[in-house]
């Protein structure tokens, strides 16, 4: 199967790591502090649109001084894993990450990249840094596409010149703890984005505005941080990069209603999938700070968890406030979380089979 609408032109790395350094990285990948040895760069102009697409050493990028990204951060990005099956390399849902990227795009004012020039990007980047892909474990590579004004110019209008690229990052565990439970700063001094805002895209913008309350969640002795809507100041929306699920005592699961300013993330969407399959009830809805609250005080609320590619899911233990706190659960994860994490992981790892067609292998052999 090739899809890719380009050849991608390719500069082999003459610094690329050797075997044993790479292995040495693989064993224990982290998250997000190495990277491989190539990059995928293309361009776009509004005359030519996207082209010179090409693997190229990882490495530096030279911007102009004016650059429009690096003043009015015109600027997307995309989050998703390639996972080493026994023979082949496979992408989870990836035309979805293709999607959500044409959506923010178009609410920051850039380009839409075509979706086979999306998934042709990861399979070329993929095929040149197969050896990358990690095996065993719960490890995979996690790539990272982006896309930013590169035009040099300093009126405020989209940009005319922009640079699409992809890095990729071999990934362990995102949290260091494992599957213990997170603990939760509830933000009641920012928001994470607004009614009418950049919320629901994925753009660089809204994490540089979650760095401080993340930070004053730190203060306090959490891991992350949730946030409220932005204007009643009562419903829960998501974490700084996570969305949240909360498990009742009837078995039924509830996550907050996609509000505009709530990033629709894919693993969210699989777990609605997963979750009815595994015959829980499961609904979308507004869910209040106070449901959550009093539900984990009264044992309405029996486990919460959050999701997202990169945490994959994770247990949320405590929440703290200002002068108070409530703690969900035991201090492990819970059955149900428990439960959806293996069915989601199982396909995405190929231990399971693939009932919804998520998975789709990287185009092309790995040396081609
Ligand atoms: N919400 C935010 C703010 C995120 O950054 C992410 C991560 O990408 C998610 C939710 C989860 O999205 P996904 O499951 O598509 O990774
Ligand atoms: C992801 O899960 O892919 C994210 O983007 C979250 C975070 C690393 C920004």
């Amino acid at each position: 199967m090739t899809i890719t609408p380009f050849a991608a032109r390719f500069e082999a790395n003459p610094h690329a790591k050797s075997d044993a350094e790479r292995e040495a990285i693989l064993a224990d990948p982290g998250f997000g502090t190495h990277f491989t040895d190539h990059m995928f760069v293309a361009d776009w102009t509004p005359d030519e649109g996207w082209q010179d697409p090409r693997v190229v050493p990882y490495g530096p990028i030279t911007l102009d001084p004016s650059a429009a990204v690096l003043h009015y951060a015109q600027e997307i990005f995309e989050g998703l894993k390639a996972y080493a099956h026994e023979s082949s390399i496979q992408l989870f849902r990836a035309e979805q990450n293709a999607a959500r990227m044409q959506r923010s795009a178009h609410r920051l004012a850039l380009p839409p990249l075509p979706v086979d020039w999306f998934l042709g990007s990861i399979d070329a980047l993929v095929r040149a840094d197969h050896t990358w892909v990690p095996s065993g474990g719960e490890r995979s590579l996690y790539l990272r596409p982006f896309m930013y004004a590169s035009e040099s110019f300093l009126g405020v209008r989209p940009a005319a010149k922009v640079t699409y690229s992809v890095i990729a990052s071999p990934a362990g565990a995102y949290f260091k703890g494992g599957l213990k439970p997170v603990s939760i700063w509830l933000s009641t001094t920012y928001t994470r984005a607004g009614a009418g805002g950049t919320g629901a895209a994925k753009c660089g913008g809204n994490y540089a505005a979650s760095l401080l309350p993340q930070q004053e969640g730190i203060a306090h002795g959490c891991d992350q941080v949730v946030f409220l809507d932005s204007i009643e100041q009562t419903w829960i929306e998501e974490l700084g990069g996570m969305n949240l699920f909360f498990v009742q005592s009837d078995g039924s699961i509830v996550t907050p209603a996609l509000t505009g300013s709530i990033l629709e993330g894919i693993t969210r969407d699989s777990i609605l999938t997963l979750a009815a399959d595994l015959g829980h009830d499961v609904t979308q809805r507004r869910v209040s700070l106070d449901e959550w609250r009093t539900g984990v005080a009264d044992g309405t609320i029996t486990e919460i968890f959050a999701c997202g590619t990169a945490a994959v899911v994770t247990p949320v233990g405590t929440l703290r406030w200002d002068d108070g706190e409530v703690t969900c659960g035991t201090g492990e994860a819970g059955k149900v979380t428990s439960e959806i994490r293996s069915a989601l992981v199982d396909i995405q790892y190929g231990r399971a089979e693939d009932r919804h067609g998520w998975l789709r292998p990287i185009a092309g052999p790995p040396s081609a």
